[in-house]
């Protein structure tokens, strides 16, 4: 994960790196630092924890015209100071900043018995590979990147020259462009809106930078041209900027994020009747993606299956990877994924397109590794989402799959989706309720079908962001197992929404009931049966159900989290784009 932010310009730069950070601080939150030129030496700051730490660290009197800085989410060593990026080789004539892993670190570090390692991570060993390398600056860099396996995103500076350079393999590096200031970060969302474009680097390539200009090259050191690419395409929207605490944010926005992805597939005619025309042709559709995006994913297969009657299945990327899988010719795989950098996903993605499968990648960051390798994508727009929890992002994975299910289908679903975009609003979870539930340490949440779904993404939610431990399993699941858990402390979250399965569930809400579980129970249905609490979902069409129902799931993790006092938006041990396998 991390994120890297770097700057060069005319003027003191320390200010533009930091808010730089802060955008990135999403990708990793466990410690933050910089580096710096200063008077023929280099300079760092480093600070464990949030961004706020460093920014409180930095003397006010540096002022830097060439700034390397990182936010950290760890992977080699614990979280403390000396492991804090930016690192300095050992004769200190380099620092650098690095996302991703360096997979023969500990071989190459066995190799440099004259080095001093002041900390236990494989960036240090990568700043003291490009330190033995000879020849110019940019030539020791590419020679180093040669040598080292895995991945990286890297911004490095040598205490000899006023430059910037970079490398990135398989972690997503960017470069931004205005007069009198170049920029790189892991992320677009780093650069202000005072840029004038940004370039997208590509794996083995390298860029040189400077205050006014921006040069790359690749592996044989040739200088290359690179396409200049436009804001003003990438969209990005804040409709409730003073709220402080980002999940309760990005749930308030659902409703907008559900009107956007309407517009965006029904009045605009976003993907071509032609595409969708194509992607019929296939007989099946496979999803892979992971945590939230894998349930998204899950309902995506369910659509899919009921609408267009295609065979679909879905699984979790780590797993694919490394599954017996056969790449089919007449499948589309399907990778849906908020931040389109998620290691695993990625790797899925190269792998079906090395053997000639078929790429649709359903993705809320436009221009995202995992696009680079798609045939087909279909956009989702969440906007940005900060908090490490996703809730619009999934949201719009929903209803963006439900409406491709419906195009592929050739089924007419405008009307009833448009009534429902204009109709949607977020009903605030019952605080009396929630006081009541609070009590609860032993939670389940179960459900048939698409409502199971739900129930896995509900108990996600708690689990990240209240810490309780908690699972989602299917409630026909329950009496192979997972019954013989319930008591009278057990609270048990039913999600029931589809009504041909109504008598089902009742059955199973009844087994819970006589071992003496609790039941809180989501439905617009009218169940005909006695259950301790109850929330009353808006009748909607029944495949919109997912949606309406995650909007209390999402809701009753928030509460749990802040009645613990927790921070919602940063759970500890996660990070929001998991770059690394
Ligand atoms: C969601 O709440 C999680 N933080 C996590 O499961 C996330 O959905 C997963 O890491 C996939 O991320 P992506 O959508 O960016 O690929």
């Amino acid at each position: 994960m991390c994120g890297i932010c770097a700057s060069i310009g005319s003027g003191n730069q320390v200010q533009n790196v930091l808010r730089g950070l802060k955008d990135l601080e999403y990708r990793g939150y466990d410690s933050s630092g910089i580096a710096y030129l200063d008077k023929g030496e280099i300079s760092l700051c480093r600070s464990v924890g949030q961004i706020c730490n460093l920014e409180k660290k930095i003397d006010e009197k540096v002022c830097a015209k060439v700034l390397i800085g990182h936010t950290r989410w760890a992977t080699h060593g614990r979280v403390c100071e000396e492991n804090s990026h930016p690192h300095l080789s050992f004769k200190k004539t380099l620092a650098m900043v690095h996302n991703g892993i360096i997979e023969n670190f500990e071989t190459l570090k066995s190799e440099m018995k004259d080095v001093e390692f002041r900390s236990q991570t494989d960036t240090e060993v990568f700043a003291n590979l490009i330190e033995r390398q000879s020849g110019k600056n940019v030539e020791k860099l590419i020679s180093a990147s040669k040598i080292a396996k895995g991945s990286f995103a890297v911004a490095v500076i040598f205490k000899d020259e006023e430059k910037i350079y970079c490398a990135k393999r398989k972690s997503p590096l960017y470069v931004a462009y205005r007069k009198g200031q170049v920029m790189t970060a892991s992320d677009i969302s780093a650069f202000e809106n005072k840029f004038e474009y940004f370039y997208i680097l590509e794996d083995d390539e390298f860029a040189v930078l400077s205050e006014d200009e921006a040069l790359f090259f690749d592996c044989n050191g040739e200088k290359i041209e690179k396409e200049k690419k436009n804001f003003e395409k990438v969209e990005f929207f804040d409709v409730f900027p003073d709220e402080k605490c980002f999940m309760r944010k990005e749930i308030a926005e659902e409703p907008i994020v559900l009107k956007r992805t309407f517009f965006k597939y029904f009045s605009e005619k976003l993907i071509s009747e032609a595409v969708f025309q194509e992607l019929r042709k296939y007989k099946s559709f496979h999803f892979i993606a992971c945590g939230t995006a894998y349930h998204s994913g899950l309902l995506g297969a369910e659509f899919l299956q009921f609408f267009a009657k295609k065979s679909c299945s879905a699984s979790v990327a780590s797993e694919f990877r490394y599954g017996f899988q056969t790449i089919k010719k007449d499948c589309v795989y399907v990778f849906v994924s908020q931040s389109g950098e998620t290691a695993d996903t990625i790797a899925c993605a190269d792998l079906v397109k090395k053997k000639g499968g078929k790429v649709l990648c359903v993705t809320n960051v436009p221009y995202s590794s995992l696009n680079s390798l798609a045939d087909f994508i279909l956009p989702t727009f969440a906007g940005k989402e900060v908090a490490v929890a996703s809730t619009k992002a999934y949201v719009a994975q929903v209803f963006t799959l439900l409406t491709f299910a419906g195009k592929i289908a050739g089924i007419d679903m405008e009307d009833e989706l448009r009534k429902f975009v204009l109709n949607c609003k977020i009903t605030q979870f019952d605080r009396s309720l929630f006081k009541e539930i609070y009590k609860f340490k032993k939670i389940f949440f179960v459900g048939r079908g698409q409502d199971y779904v739900t129930s896995l993404e509900g108990a996600l939610k708690l689990k990240e962001i209240a810490y309780i431990n908690c699972i989602g399993i299917p409630a026909g699941e329950l009496k192979h197992g997972t019954l013989a858990l319930v008591d009278e402390e057990t609270l048990v979250v039913v999600t029931s929404t589809r009504g041909d399965l109504k008598e089902k569930i009742e059955n199973n809400i009844q087994e819970i009931r006589a071992r003496g579980g609790k039941i809180l129970l989501l439905s617009q249905l009218d169940h005909n049966i006695d259950v301790e609490y109850k929330i009353k979902l808006e009748e909607n069409l029944e495949w919109l159900m997912p949606i309406e129902s995650i909007f209390y799931l999402q809701q009753l993790a928030l509460e749990f989290c802040l009645e613990k006092g927790l921070d919602p938006d940063k759970p500890r041990n996660l990070a929001k784009s998991v770059t690394v396998e």
